[in-house]
């Protein structure tokens, strides 16, 4: 198949594209869908015998659910690349487990996906019935401030922790030496990044290949080589906010509605929790470091028929770069798939050409 043999890249890397890309069936590569009916994973995969009427869409971001629920790879259910064989007795469990888990919630929760493969099994192959005998007492939520913080005190508070709007508003570009480093921790892969008002590209070398990911003021696109890729919805406006949050300046007109929701704690350090919403109707959650200020996570999730599909990023190691402060480690995650892309140089106000993001 294609990705033996055009392409030589990391087993992460499979897995991490994966999940956009080789699951787009068949089929739908070319086509635009404009029916306003969703299309099924029963009508456009194979051999889908329990996931009849899963949305299409769902099926790649199911199957990262599912590996990361077991603590397992794609090899545990499926041989090598073709899905759709059946034979391994894995993943004839896994179906009576699908049945079971969507009976659960039909006759117990009105149908909503309340219990889900993580819910049993989290993060293991087999689940443990019996409670562990040494719990690690778990710090419960931080006290909460008698008078909640306002939204705009903690934008405002970010944006001076930034280094101020006066400053912010003086860098129109961003050109990004970093790297990729894998889960493994070893695996790395070179990366440039550049940004341009609400312009994003980034380029990512595998060996020989390179993947690129732009957003050129009204659209993102994600090239691999030889292949047309059709971004989902999520995954093209995860593209977008890259471009938009390079102006955080302009936090208020890319989340028009935002509350604070209460102070919890990420890695030990308290911060303050707003949920925000975009223009697209996107919700999104914001951590901001209670004592520094600074944008800590950025969480958002699609919602699928095994729970939800959560994609976090997490903003670390913040230096001063032409004036203001900018993370240098920045760390991706989603059920399966995870990267940190360390920042090596970053180049405030360079030439960059309009011509590069289209
Ligand atoms: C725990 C077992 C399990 C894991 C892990 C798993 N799958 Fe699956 N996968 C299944 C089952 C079961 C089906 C068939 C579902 C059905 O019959 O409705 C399936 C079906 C598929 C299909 C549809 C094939 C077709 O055309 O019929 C694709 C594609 C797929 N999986 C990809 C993946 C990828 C990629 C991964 C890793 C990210 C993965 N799966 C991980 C159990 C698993
Ligand atoms: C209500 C709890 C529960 C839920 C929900 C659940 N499982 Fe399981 N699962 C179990 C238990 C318990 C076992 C072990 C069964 C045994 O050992 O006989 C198991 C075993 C398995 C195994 C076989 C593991 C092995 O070592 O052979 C697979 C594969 C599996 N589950 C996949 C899934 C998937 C995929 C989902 C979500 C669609 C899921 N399970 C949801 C409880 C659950």
């Amino acid at each position: 198949m294609y990705l033996q043999t055009k392409i030589k890249v990391t087993a992460v890397f499979v897995c991490a594209v994966f999940a956009c890309v080789f699951l787009v069936p068949k089929g739908m590569m070319q086509t635009q869908t404009t029916t306003p009916q969703t299309v099924t994973a029963g009508q456009k995969f194979k051999n889908i015998k329990v996931l009849n009427d899963m949305p299409v869409d769902q099926l790649g971001k199911v199957m990262n659910i599912f590996s990361a629920s077991l603590g397992v790879n794609c090899n545990y259910c499926h041989e090598g690349e073709d899905f759709e064989k059946d034979g391994k007795r894995e993943k004839e469990t896994a179906r009576n487990m699908i049945k079971m888990t969507l009976g659960i919630n039909k006759d117990h929760f009105n149908g909503r996906p309340q219990v889900t493969c993580n819910s049993c099994h989290n993060g293991h192959e087999q689940p443990t019935n019996v409670p562990n005998l040494s719990p690690v007492e778990e710090p419960g939520r931080p006290a909460q401030p008698t008078t909640k913080p306002t939204v705009d005190q903690i934008v405002d508070k970010y944006l001076t922790a930034l280094g101020g709007t006066e400053k912010l508003g003086k860098i129109t570009s961003l050109a990004i030496t970093a790297t990729r480093v894998e889960p493994n921790g070893k695996t790395t892969e070179p990366e440039m990044i550049w940004y341009k008002g609400n312009k994003y590209l980034s380029m990512t070398t595998y060996g020989k290949d390179v993947v690129t990911e732009r957003f050129d003021g009204t659209e993102a696109i994600k090239t691999i080589p030889a292949h047309d890729i059709t971004l989902k919805p999520d995954e093209a406006e995860r593209i977008k906010r890259e471009a938009e949050l390079f102006s955080p300046a302009n936090l208020k007109t890319i989340y028009p509605t935002m509350a604070f929701n209460r102070v919890d704690r990420i890695d030990g350090r308290e911060v303050n929790i707003i949920v925000a919403t975009t223009k697209s109707n996107i919700r999104e959650v914001l951590s901001f470091d209670v004592e520094t200020g600074l944008l800590a996570r950025r969480t958002t999730s699609t919602p699928t028929m095994f729970g939800r599909f959560v994609y976090q990023v997490d903003y670390d190691d913040y230096k001063v770069v032409g004036g203001v402060k900018m993370p240098m480690t920045v760390k991706y995650s989603m059920p399966n798939i995870r990267w940190t892309r360390k920042i090596i140089e970053a180049k405030v106000n360079a030439p960059i050409d309009d011509a590069k993001f289209r």
